[in-house]
């Protein structure tokens, strides 16, 4: 099977569609027609560069980060319960092992109305207000709080997003007295909390199997340290007291 570019030449390397972005590559099936396989790119989107190959993108690309996506991080409004179910069921559909759990068990995923008017829900957004991501968590109890959920849009994963709405949330249970935040993970989301701060402290049967229970120490040379070693990204808003393999994507 011969590979072919964007214009159906010959080649040896993807070609990049910059207004997506995404890269692709082209093959003739045996009845001649052109078949296209495209790859999501984290990059962020050039239309000016057109279609190039994959090489000069690479040599002039501008990575996407958290800056460049998430706008802000809000309270969830009570119409947007179903578009955070929705979201969740996409981001909780990345792990293969538990697509078909949850097919068999709609009723896992619901929309968070009671946390939604209780407050606990907070949403990052990016410039055009498109949700990326969310978080719920339980109220403050005896110095601790409880994050319940934590959801990312398939598309916007491994960008820093979750990392924020983890900040977000400490910075917000910090100022309400918590000197831990919990998490019952995924054995999948396991890296990820360790990466933002959590240690383990232990397994948890779960309704889906094992779940590993982690703590984030909030106290103030544990969470300085913390925050010191990467960068702020949020923008602060002044109405605020408190602040895959993934398939078929290209990871650049
Ligand atoms: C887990 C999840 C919230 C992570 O969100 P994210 O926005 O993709 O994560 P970030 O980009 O902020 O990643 C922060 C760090 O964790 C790392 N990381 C992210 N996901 C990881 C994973 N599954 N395993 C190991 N490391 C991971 C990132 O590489 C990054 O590392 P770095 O600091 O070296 O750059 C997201 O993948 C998700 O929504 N998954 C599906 C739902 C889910 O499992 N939620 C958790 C319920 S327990």
């Amino acid at each position: 099977m011969t590979p072919l570019s964007f214009y159906a030449t010959e080649t040896n390397e993807p070609s990049v569609i910059g207004w997506m972005p995404a890269a692709a590559v082209y093959f003739r099936d045996p009845d001649g027609h052109l078949l296209e396989y495209l790859a999501m790119l984290f990059d962020q989107p050039d239309p000016e560069r057109r279609v190039t190959t994959w090489s000069d993108w690479n040599a002039n690309r501008t990575p996407r980060n958290a800056t460049s996506v998430v706008e802000r991080i809000r309270d969830a409004l009570p119409d947007e319960a179903a578009a955070l179910e929705a979201l969740q069921r996409r981001s909780s559909d990345v792990w293969e092992e538990y697509r078909a759990q949850l097919a068999a068990n709609p009723d896992a995923i619901e929309p968070p109305h009671q946390a939604i008017a209780e407050g606990r829900v907070r949403v990052a957004v990016d410039a055009s207000q498109r949700r990326l991501g969310f978080s719920v968590v339980q109220p403050v109890e005896a110095g601790r709080c409880e994050l319940d959920d934590l959801f990312v849009e398939p598309e916007s994963m491994r960008l820093g997003v979750g990392r924020l709405l983890v900040d977000d949330v400490a910075s917000r249970a910090a100022a309400a007295g918590a000197a831990y935040v919990d998490v019952i993970a995924k054995p999948n989301a396991l890296g990820f909390y360790e990466r933002v701060g959590f240690e383990t402290t232990g397994d948890v049967p779960t309704r889906f199997g094992r779940g590993v229970r982690m703590s984030l120490g909030l106290s103030r040379t544990s969470r300085a340290s913390w925050l010191d070693s990467r960068p702020r990204l949020l923008k602060e808003r002044p109405e605020r007291a408190s602040i895959g393999s993934h398939q078929g994507r290209m990871v650049t």
